[in-house]
């Protein structure tokens, strides 16, 4: 690696290697690149390979500060420009991003090993496609007038909450930052963001790329560890509102902080989402939908994998082997490549975790692990994080794997015979985050979408957070909502009620 830190290009850089040591070493407050104040830096690593890539900022308590008082200042300004023309601004650094596309995805699947074709291109299209949506709400920050008294005109209006604490996860980090900042900028507020230890690089070149467009300071970007960066952040005084998306565990951390300043907080902490299919389902799109619905392309990190696929009992079999069939044919391997299909685990305390399941699995009496495609067989891949995927039946509704988030290429099938049966085995859980039903009996669709206990049901496909739908869980996957319009007026605003006595 260079001693040098290289100068960080304007230009889309289609060398993921080198944009990664350009961006080494850096936040981003108040318009600029920064280094930690400690001087201190941490390795990025790439999954695919074992090898260190780039160095990221290890931010603390003092960047933190340095950060947020920045962000204070900034925000006052912006809070005042018309709410339209901070949409405008919004929208216009969707088109900043888009010629960056292609360099994003690179660079993404570079530092998570997820596939370039199959997920991290992918994913940093949706960054484009959610600034331009929320940059067009900016003339819905509305209030009302409000019945009270003739000579009374009493009324709301929406004002924003100041500087928000935004912590993200490393999963899908370009898509969960961008429905966050996008909408608290929109509202008025300025944005401080803490990245995830594990992929600190691709939303920092987004930061660095809307900065371009944005007043400094109204967007800023920390690396550094979740104790000593994401805690100090969410208790700083001048952070009034924190929105985060990670575990269970870390979320009501992060609740509690929050509580001690009497602050508002979004959460979105993941599921174990049920797939129902029934015997009169249409048998290949389901099964193709299975594959999607578990994200077996991004190795199963998503909040939203279905990895408890319930089947009616008729097409258990037949359903298994076409699944087990299907992942057979998919190709794990280098995520630059673009043959890849299935990438890595983002690291090695992930691959432990995801691992240690596996073998609790194939440890427990009666149940079978279906082992699905084939590890890389290339030298040069030989230290990567390749995990292949399992369909396991014959587990118990007790089993840890049935009831506890793997976040990983794990998916549990288990045959029914009767809807009661399956609708209180789905909703036997902790989590609530998600739901797929797949029939093509109105009947049971119908009534599966109502008793299903989740934020998200739907029938016959298990698509990923869109923007414009209100996404967000009950139970234990969460608290509040995003990617809607109502996210960015009920999470990102408060109303202020006005009364002008005028008689
Ligand atoms: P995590 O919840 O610990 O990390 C998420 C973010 O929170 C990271 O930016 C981390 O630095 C930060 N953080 C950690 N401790 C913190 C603290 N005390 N105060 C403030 N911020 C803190 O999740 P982790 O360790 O990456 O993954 C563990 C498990 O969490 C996964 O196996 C998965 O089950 C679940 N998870 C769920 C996600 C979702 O989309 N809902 C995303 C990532 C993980
Ligand atoms: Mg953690």
């Amino acid at each position: 690696m260079a001693d040098k830190p290289d100068t960080v290009p304007a230009e889309p850089c289609l060398d993921p290697f080198a944009l990664a040591r350009a961006l080494s070493g850096k936040h981003f407050i108040g318009g600029r690149f920064v280094p930690a104040l400690s001087g201190r830096s941490f390795p990025v690593v790439n999954p695919a390979t074992g090898a260190e890539v780039a160095r990221a900022a290890e931010g603390d308590a003092a960047d933190v500060a340095a950060a947020v008082e920045d962000a204070a200042r900034a925000q006052k300004e912006w809070a005042r420009m018309p709410a339209r023309r901070r949409g405008a601004l919004v929208h216009a650094c969707a088109a900043a991003i888009r010629p960056h596309i292609e360099e994003l995805g690179r660079l993404i699947a570079l530092e998570t090993g997820k596939a370039l074709r199959t997920e991290s291109r992918v994913e940093a299209n949706t960054v484009a496609d959610i600034l331009e949506f929320f940059g067009g709400l900016g003339g819905e920050l509305k209030g009302e007038t409000v019945p009270f008294a003739p000579d009374v005109l009493s009324i709301t209006v929406r004002e924003p909450l100041g500087v928000v604490g935004a912590i993200i996860p490393w999963n899908v980090p370009m898509l969960l930052m961008s429905l966050k900042v996008a909408p608290a900028l929109v509202a008025g507020n300025s944005v401080v963001v803490k990245s995830a230890e594990e992929a600190p690089l691709a939303v920092l070149r987004i930061c660095e790329i809307m900065n371009r467009v944005l007043p400094p300071g109204v967007f800023n970007i920390l690396s550094g560890f979740g104790p000593d960066c994401g805690g100090p952040l969410v208790a700083h005084p001048l952070v009034r509102k924190v929105t985060f998306t990670g575990s269970v565990e870390t979320g009501k951390i992060v609740y509690r902080t929050a509580a001690e300043k009497l602050i508002p907080v979004t959460l979105e902490l993941g599921g174990k989402s049920p797939m129902i299919v029934f015997a009169d389902c249409d048998f290949d799109r389901t099964v193709q939908g299975a594959l999607t619905s578990m994200r077996f392309t991004r190795q199963g990190q998503s909040c939203t994998a279905a990895s408890r696929i319930y089947v009616e009992r008729p097409i258990f079999d037949r359903f298994l082997a076409a699944m087990k069939a299907a992942l057979d044919r998919m190709v794990m391997g280098d995520p630059l490549d673009e043959r890849t299909d299935i990438g890595t685990i983002v690291s090695p305390a992930q691959y432990e975790k995801v691992r240690a399941y596996i073998e609790e699995g194939r440890a427990t009496p009666g149940a079978t692990a279906h082992l699905c495609s084939a590890l890389p067989t290339d030298p040069a891949l030989k230290k990567g994080l390749f995990l292949q995927p399992v369909i396991f039946t014959g587990l118990e509704s007790s089993s840890r794997l049935v009831r506890e988030e793997i976040f990983g290429p794990v998916t549990v099938l288990t045959p029914f015979d009767t809807p009661e049966q399956v609708l209180a085995w789905a909703n036997d859980s902790d989590y609530g985050l998600a739901a797929s039903v797949w029939t093509n009996n109105l009947k049971h669709a119908l009534e599966f979408t109502h008793r299903l206990e989740a934020g998200l049901v739907q029938v016959n496909q298990n698509l990923v957070v869109q923007a414009n739908l209100s996404y967000g869980g009950v139970k234990n996957s969460g608290l509040g909502k995003e990617a809607s319009l109502e996210a960015m007026l009920e999470h990102f605003t408060h109303k202020k009620t006005i009364m002008m006595k005028m008689g």
